[in-house]
């Protein structure tokens, strides 16, 4: 598309970007699995919702130890998924309907299975010996440094052939690439031309601040546990801005795409590094920051609840900090996340409700907001009941060290219930009917349906002009018709106020005002004094009868409303 099309440039600016996990969209073949031929089928709706953007997990060769975060061959279609026939009609059909399409670029490992793992094992001197990071034991033969790996265990694994341990961030099928190495490199910006030239329009970049390790190899204090311990010679480490600027020039800088730097453990100064465009490196991060509002003790897997006022508080910061320096991407929910719903909002009494006031909330700040698939359906988290439906790696592995600690069982189970990987890797429902797969397989479905999809599918959305669906297109919507939306400067009005969260967005003579409710009870909302005698025009709101002029409010349960000034 970018090639043929004159683009504007930060056209990703005004876009809205819809996140597919391919493997639970839509199946044609009745494998289980879902297909590139399922997403075809499923391009009219989205067209029809409005994105603009399609954001693909991987779908590279694969044994999916980390269902495709484990790439064996980057120029390959994973054959579970279809052919590069299929993936080029992909491109093609979503372009002809005005979509781009984005893909992950995982490039801070491979899976083992890459040849140039197979190679790098060999020996310590072949043309691929220094493709990965590979340190001697120490003195005592134990692993160079403590760092422990994202899915349970040590960091480090011991190979036989080279008598030398290499390092693997995730699971050890997943051997971290030496970045340090220039062939490395440019085999990476050779394999991303390769797909630019076959007409994609951007990466999400997997991981991406995990790429420069420091060479000193720093133990990690022994108390590091709400991070990862190998932050300490990781995260931001000393040539990742190097990096990445030498990947801009030699690649990014060269089509007219858009770039997202996955940035765990990345604040908001950090992140302008990133993101300043004189800097010449990403367009936009996801930071992890509202997402560790309800960490606990041993981390992501908790049972607590997030605070509003936290949330607020790391939403307006990002908000503030990245004004004219960068640009925010805006999400709720990903591949890695629980459901919105259910985290943020609430899933039951108020589930629809909730669902588009925290649409509402995210959608109207600056930033590019990113839809996870089923979002717009309100899908809430799957109470399992029993832990064999589970298949995500990290929760597998995350039961295993609970109850290696002796955490009592009805914790583990709450905490997984709460925040595994697997309440957003459900099957696609496309409608209500069990008998047909629910219109996601013909087959037996690689992880069990949710239980709610009687009620929650994509046909019962469609056919009430009251569901999450249509609220979500509307907002996608308001982006396209009013600039403010896009370019409005965001101010919040109500920084003390313990249940609603209101923030205005200006942009010359135009002024959204945009409040929202996260109390489960009636509240009495005066509007702060600067915006009591303006008139404005409500846009939209989550209940059927919220007053057209703008004015204090008594707002319902989990209630958003946005209204325009306009004095132009
Ligand atoms: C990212 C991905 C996640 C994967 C990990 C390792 O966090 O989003 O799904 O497991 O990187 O590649």
């Amino acid at each position: 598309m970018s090639k043929e099309q004159p683009l504007e440039k930060d056209w990703w600016k005004k876009s809205v970007v819809y996140q597919i996990y391919p493997q639970s969209f839509k199946d044609t073949t009745g494998s289980g699995k879902g297909d590139l031929n399922g997403i075809i089928e499923k391009l009219p709706y989205l067209a029809d919702l409005g994105i603009d953007v399609i954001w693909l997990n991987p779908i590279y060769q694969s044994p999916l130890v980390d269902n495709g975060y484990d790439i064996a061959d980057y120029y390959q279609i994973n054959p579970d998924y279809g052919t590069m026939d299929d993936f080029k009609r992909l491109l093609e059909e979503a372009h002809r309907l005005g979509i781009k399409i984005i893909m992950d670029l995982v490039v801070n490992h491979t899976s083992d299975q890459h040849e140039w793992f197979k190679q790098s094992c060999q020996s310590r001197d072949n043309e691929y010996a220094d493709f990965y990071i590979w340190k001697d034991p120490k003195e005592d033969g134990s692993a160079p440094t403590n760092w422990g790996s994202t899915f349970g265990g040590p960091a480090w694994e011991y190979v036989e052939s080279r008598g030398q341990y290499y390092l693997h961030l995730f699971a050890k099928e997943q051997p971290d690439l030496n970045w340090e190495n220039p062939n490395v490199r440019q085999a990476i910006y050779e394999m991303m031309k390769f797909w630019f030239e076959l007409g994609i329009d951007g990466f999400r970049m997997d991981v991406i601040s995990l790429i420069s390790k420091r060479q000193d190899w720093p133990d990690a204090p022994e108390d590091a546990v709400y991070t990862k311990s190998y932050y300490v010679g990781a995260s931001n480490g000393p040539r990742v801005h190097e990096f990445l600027h030498e990947m801009n020039r030699e690649v990014l800088s060269k089509y007219n795409i858009m770039t997202v730097g996955e940035t765990a453990n990345t604040n908001s100064d950090q992140a302008i590094l990133y993101t300043d465009p004189a800097r010449e490196e990403l367009n936009m991060v996801f930071h992890f920051d509202h997402m560790h509002l309800d960490y606990g003790p041993f981390g992501k897997f908790s049972d607590i609840r997030f605070k509003m006022s936290d949330l607020r508080d790391v939403l307006t910061e990002w908000q503030n900090k990245l004004e004219n320096r960068g640009w925010n991407s805006l999400y709720w929910s990903n591949h890695d996340q629980p459901r919105a719903v259910t985290r943020f909002g609430n899933d039951t009494k108020y589930r629809v409700e909730s669902a588009k006031m925290l649409g509402t909330l995210l959608h109207m700040m600056k930033g590019t907001p990113y839809v996870y698939q089923g979002e717009e359906l309100g899908m809430r988290n799957v109470r399992f009941t029993s832990f064999d439906q589970y298949r995500d790696i990290e929760t597998l592995g995350v039961k295993k060290e609970f109850e290696e600690k002796g955490l009592p069982e009805s914790y583990i189970k709450e905490s997984i219930f709460l925040k595994s990987r697997d309440n957003a890797r459900t099957p696609m429902p496309w409608n209500g009917d069990e008998q047909s797969g629910f219109g996601f397989t013909t087959g037996t479905p690689w992880i069990d349906f949710s239980p709610d999809h009687a009620e929650i599918n994509v046909e019962s959305c469609l056919a009430d002009q009251n569901s999450v669906f249509y609220h979500y297109k509307e907002l996608i919507r308001l982006r396209k018709m009013f600039p403010v939306v896009v370019d409005g400067k965001y101010e919040l009005i109500n920084p003390t106020d313990s249940d609603v969260y209101g923030y205005t967005r200006t942009l010359g003579k135009q002024k959204l005002v945009v409040i929202c409710s996260f109390a489960e009870y009636k509240v009495n909302y005066k509007l702060p004094a600067p915006l009591k005698n303006q008139s404005g025009k409500l846009l939209l709101s989550n209940y059927q009868d919220t007053k057209k002029e703008l004015g204090d409010l008594e707002l319902r349960p989990y209630e958003a409303v946005i209204y325009l000034i306009d004095e132009s």
